[in-house]
């Protein structure tokens, strides 16, 4: 038996719990420390859970952790050292820290993650960001600290809580652009893998629903030539960009006009699931065999589990390997990808 944190979107907490109890026979929730923040109970051990979850991935939660310890927050060194007596002698380590009420406390998230990890220096473990054998994950809330420790990919995502963060830049033309770089990173899209089509010099992507311009920005950065398709406006800043194209009309009118190929299809236009489903189908002809699609469904606040399903329904007549994921980025839509489906 387990007892695991796991996290979604504010918003989301109905539909991940209700996925969890779904993906995991007899699992129960306990509670909820913050909305979208629970703490779910499972009669398989922590690993197995992970293992499952990973082998089939929900759409809604976004980080899990095992729960080893509740203490008071004034008792976490004792905690700490019960942790630690768990850990693999010679290991690195990283620690994760959320405080959930920061204002409650004296000290800061910086501070606790400091003094944790210290304590682990003492006992002989050394700090890994990037590669560490494990994750002490821990949250703070109302006065009580919630301690895991597990290895970094039974987690779901190597950020605390899931939350991907990217750091803004000056040139940055919206945060919509973390969404595409999000997806590339969870969905292991690597841009550069594409073949080169016959004839072509510079790989194409095809960007709907484009305006104010950040994916364009962020596929024409990368070397993809861009048709860009929106109604509205890009942004000044893309003014001159050599490797993106503009069709200021809707995509009804310009797909009756379109002869080119893509080795990436984005979609990002604000529509209804059903309808941008049914266009993405009648592109799919257009995408490379080896190509990509990638598109989110805006989900109405009633009945988004239905939406989302039939949208699903509709893209499979065109796609395989269909994945969804409700990345942090996202508000209230998940971003799909898929390939062509091959005839
Ligand atoms: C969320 S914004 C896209 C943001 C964009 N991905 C970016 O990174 O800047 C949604 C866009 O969908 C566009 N849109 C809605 N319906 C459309 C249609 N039928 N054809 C093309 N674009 C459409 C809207 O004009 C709006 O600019």
């Amino acid at each position: 038996m387990s007892d695991f944190i796991f996290t979604s979107q504010d918003d989301s907490w109905e539909l991940a719990m209700n996925e969890l109890l779904s993906y995991l026979s007899d699992s129960e929730l306990m509670t909820w420390l913050v909305r979208g923040i629970g703490i779910m109970r499972s009669p398989l051990g922590f690993s197995e859970v992970s293992q499952q979850l990973l082998k089939n991935p929900p759409i809604f939660t976004r980080h899990i952790f095992p729960l080893d310890h509740v203490t008071p927050i004034n008792g976490w060194e004792s905690a700490i050292a019960q942790t630690i007596s768990r850990l693999r002698p010679k290991s690195s380590f990283n620690v994760q820290v959320r405080i959930l009420d920061p204002t409650l406390y004296a000290f800061s998230k910086f501070d606790l993650t400091q003094w944790i990890s210290e304590e682990l220096q003492k006992g002989g473990f050394w700090p890994d960001m990037q590669t560490p054998d494990f994750i002490v994950s821990i949250i703070a809330y109302n006065f009580a600290m919630y301690i895991g420790l597990s290895e970094p990919s039974q987690n779901m995502s190597s950020w605390p809580g899931g939350m991907r963060r990217f750091a803004r830049r000056d040139d940055q033309i919206s945060r919509a652009e973390f969404k595409l770089l999000e997806a590339l990173e969870v969905f292991s899209i690597d841009l550069s893998s594409f073949s080169m089509p016959e004839g072509q010099v510079q790989l194409q992507a095809l960007d709907l629903g484009a305006a104010p311009g950040s994916w364009s920005k962020a596929l024409a950065d990368r070397d993809f030539f861009v048709t860009a398709v929106d109604p509205a406006n890009l942004s000044p800043l893309l003014k001159g960009n050599k490797n993106i194209v503009h069709y200021p009309y809707a995509v009804q009118k310009f797909m009756s006009k379109d002869k080119k190929s893509y080795s990436l299809i984005a979609n990002d236009m604000r529509m209804d699931v059903g309808n941008s489903a049914k266009i993405m189908v009648s592109l799919a002809p257009k995408l490379a065999s080896d190509g990509i699609a990638v598109m989110t469904f805006k989900l109405p606040e009633k009945k988004p589990l239905a939406a989302m399903n039939k949208g699903m329904q509709i893209l499979e007549s065109g796609y395989e390997n269909l994945r969804a994921k409700q990345l942090f980025h996202n508000r209230s839509e998940i971003t799909v990808t898929g390939n062509r489906k091959s005839t």
